[in-house]
């Protein structure tokens, strides 16, 4: 019978304790997973929101695309593929983007970044320990993680191996009523990660002609669903046409970042608690 995941890991990496050491040339502060309980919600979006305000309040970023089967990360940021090594060749050295922040995904490494990685398991869990362990990350205050979506294996082998000081959940007004946040929201207990808080993406649009704010899925639930969790409410992010437009540009960084800077203060005081 085929390994768990599990026991592959440990199999490769030695006993139950998998978590992945850093390259002594590398300092971390603070790690933050960015989670959701589904795909397609908006968790890379605000992984790169959160990576770009925290750049321009002056710290040292990086982002970590763990999300091995569909990273986005660097197409966002107009990176191509393409890595170099460091002097004596033992570090990778992870590309900047136009502002500074430090970008590191397995896209970098691919021959056709189009083509959909169909990795099992194990392979994701080496991929991701050269991903993290062994880039020259320098010194950070921050490192991103767009985690894996979903609650599955992957997740749990990125929690397991990368542990965050803590994670914030992403969710849709539609996700917010089926309790998929609530997914999230174990995972991380079960995993003994802090639940930074939670974001409602996609909450409401401004119309454009009567500048007056839409509710397209209904009322927010963000406060309600962040109370029925015992979590924070950290920010309800509008749907805006233009983040779509520039991240398919790979002009990232044109987006206007301040949607997440209450956010941002957040997250920073309750990394500190
Ligand atoms: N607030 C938003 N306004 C407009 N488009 C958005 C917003 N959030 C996400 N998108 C778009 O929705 C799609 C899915 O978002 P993405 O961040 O890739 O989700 P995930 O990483 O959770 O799969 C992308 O095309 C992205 O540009
Ligand atoms: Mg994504």
């Amino acid at each position: 019978m085929a390994d768990s995941l599990d026991d592959a890991v440990a199999k490769k990496f030695g006993n139950r304790n998998t978590e992945f050491s850093l390259n002594d040339k590398s300092h971390i502060k603070n790690i933050i997973g960015v989670v959701s309980g589904k795909g397609g919600v908006g968790k890379s979006t605000v992984t790169l929101l959160l990576a770009l305000e925290l750049n321009k309040m002056g710290y040292k970023v990086g982002i970590l695309d763990a999300d091995i089967t569909g990273p986005s990360i660097p197409k966002a940021f107009g990176l191509g593929n393409g890595v170099d090594g460091n002097e004596d060749g033992t570090l990778i050295v992870p590309p900047l983007t136009k502002s500074g922040i430090k970008i590191m995904s397995i896209n970098l490494f691919l021959e056709d970044p189009e083509k959909p990685v169909l990795w099992r398991g194990p392979m994701i869990a080496s991929a991701l320990k050269q991903l993290y362990s062994d880039v020259l990350w320098e010194e950070l205050d921050y490192l991103l993680i767009d985690m894996p979506p979903g609650t599955g294996d992957v997740s749990m082998t990125v929690f397991q191996s990368i542990v965050p000081d803590g994670v914030v959940i992403v969710s849709t007004p539609q996700d917010l009523v089926k309790m998929i946040v609530g997914k999230a929201v174990n995972m991380a207990n079960d995993m003994k990660v802090k639940v930074l808080g939670l974001i409602e993406n996609m909450s409401f649009m401004v119309c454009p002609t009567c500048q007056e704010i839409l509710f397209p899925f209904g009322p927010s639930h963000l406060d309600s669903v962040a109370q029925h969790f015992e979590i924070e409410a950290l920010q309800s992010l509008p749907i805006d046409p233009r983040i779509n437009e520039l991240v398919d540009l790979g002009l990232a960084e044109g987006i206007d970042s301040e949607y997440v800077k209450e956010a941002c203060e957040k997250i920073i005081d309750n990394l500190k608690k």
